[in-house]
């Protein structure tokens, strides 16, 4: 398992609904924090490891001794209050930055591995990167909710992982994008 890299198509993928947990989706879990600890992350979601579902880990504090540990899985975001403007990163485009606009406070409900309800108001760094997590299950990515401006300034990095993924793809050291989705439905049919 490794993190995959903008423009990688799982991560624009819709990703499916968990029903099922068992004991290979506890141990990906395990490797996912493993993953991302090593790439100094405080999230990281389950499509950025290539894989269609809608779960993310996360630890605000980004270290295995430190703050605490949360798998959160098909996480629903309500009742959204204020907003706040803070730079993100995302271990999918390692190196790019920009500011965010997003809600302050939120109602965040998920599932835990051991599939207890958790059901809080977030805020600051813990809302934030809840929100970050939940974007990518859709399918969305942080410079996508970036101004036009700030668009603009990342352009060329994102420009340079662009042509570096299209280089993969003709030394047939990335799949396409049908081997891609082909392999992500098998996955959807196991868990979802
Ligand atoms: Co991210």
């Amino acid at each position: 398992m490794k993190i995959v890299h903008y423009p990688h198509p799982t991560l624009r993928y819709n990703s499916a609904t968990v029903r099922q947990v068992d004991a290979e989706l506890k141990k990906i879990c395990a490797e996912m924090f493993d993953l991302m600890y090593e790439a100094n992350g405080i999230g990281l979601a389950a499509n950025q490891v290539d894989l269609p579902l809608r779960l993310f880990v996360c630890n605000v504090a980004g270290k295995p001794d430190e703050g605490e540990e949360f798998v959160f899985i098909n996480p629903v975001v309500s009742r959204p209050k204020g907003n706040e403007e803070k730079e993100e990163g995302c271990l999918s485009l390692p190196g790019v930055y920009g500011a965010v606009r997003r809600p302050e406070t939120i109602t965040f409900q998920a599932y835990t591995l051991d599939g207890q309800e958790f059901k809080q108001e977030l805020s600051g760094m813990f809302a934030r990167v809840v929100q970050h997590e939940l974007d990518h299950l859709n399918g969305v990515l942080f410079t996508d909710r970036m101004t036009e401006t700030g668009k603009l300034a990342v352009r060329p990095e994102l420009d340079e992982f662009e042509y570096d993924y299209e280089l993969r793809l003709r030394n047939g050291e990335a799949p396409d994008d049908d081997a891609v989705v082909q392999r992500l439905k098998e996955i959807e049919a196991k868990y979802c």
